[in-house]
């Protein structure tokens, strides 16, 4: 029955707007507000992106006919080999870097509308980035780093509100420390609210426990999902670990710059391991 309704609401999607690959979650079947009735729009259409980088012989065609769809409030994992495109197609969605050709439209705004500055502008507002390798500013402390962001916004309390995120990740009594006395996972509990602060209606995290042990990298996993909850955010991760993967409404799989096609549960489980 599952499957007839998967089907159903898979052929009407694909007669109405969107097109493949397009992974439904189950609860989006039972949902009214979902987007299979059409009352709640993606917030992320990615359509026919394509995109190479390097000059000359170094030219790679990472990303190909890209096309992707992820609503509101949803945790999608993506997943793939290394260089497959996952990290270059999280740069395209966040803004980072602009497609050859095709369309990234975000919350109704599409990306190809905006110029350097509309896109910057918009980026700072909507989405919050975390990386691997933390990406703070060493010589900017803890509360400096999440302040950046709102004061780029014009915050007048900027460095209220980051003392307040930087509660919210347990790390109140590390306001004036330095990256460089931080712990890994420390740093990543800044660079997760400096991301969260601007209150982005998206957060991709590429590989954001990748440089962690096992235990402090599950203790940014549960932060990372418990605050997506709360906040109602959707969240985009890149992961090669299976068990994060595992932990989102679905999985996406990279392989060579194309998506491919919806896959059962059982199979991304069993696989996302080899990713
Ligand atoms: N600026 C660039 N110029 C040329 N090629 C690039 C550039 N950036 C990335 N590439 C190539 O694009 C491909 C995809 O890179 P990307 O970083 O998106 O892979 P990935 O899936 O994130 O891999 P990993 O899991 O190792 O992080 C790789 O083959 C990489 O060498
Ligand atoms: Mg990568």
């Amino acid at each position: 029955m599952i499957v007839t309704v998967r089907q159903k609401t898979r052929a009407s999607l694909s007669t109405a707007t969107f097109s493949f690959p397009y992974d439904i979650r189950m609860d989006s079947l039972i949902t009214p507000s979902s987007t299979t009735t059409g009352a709640t729009p993606d917030l992320i259409a990615i359509s026919g992106v394509n995109l190479s980088l390097g000059r000359g012989a170094a030219r790679v065609h990472i990303l190909k006919d890209v096309s992707l769809r992820i609503g509101p409030g949803e945790a999608v994992g993506l997943i793939g080999a290394s260089g497959s495109g996952k990290s270059t197609l999280l740069m395209v969605m966040a803004g980072l870097e602009r497609p050859d050709s095709g369309e990234v439209v975000i919350d109704g705004t599409s990306f190809n509308s905006l110029d350097e500055d509309g896109l910057a502008c918009f980026r700072g507002r909507q989405v919050g980035i975390v990386f691997q390798s933390f990406h703070l500013i060493p010589t900017m402390t803890a509360l400096e780093n999440v302040a950046v962001p709102l004061e780029l916004a014009g915050k007048p309390d900027a460095h209220e509100r980051a003392a307040r995120e930087l509660a919210a990740v347990g790390l109140g009594e590390r306001l004036h420390h330095y990256p460089a006395q931080l712990s890994g996972g420390e740093q990543q509990r800044v660079a997760l609210a400096r991301a969260l602060a601007p209150d982005p209606a998206i957060l991709v995290a590429d590989e954001p426990t990748g440089n962690l042990d096992e235990t402090t990298g599950r203790q940014i996993a549960d932060l990372l999902f418990s605050t997506q909850r709360e906040r109602g955010m959707t969240l985009v991760l890149v992961t090669h670990d299976a068990a994060l993967a595992r932990r989102c409404d679905r999985v996406v799989r990279l392989r060579d710059g194309h998506i491919e096609g919806p896959a059962t549960e059982r199979h991304w489980i069993e696989t996302a391991s080899l990713a």
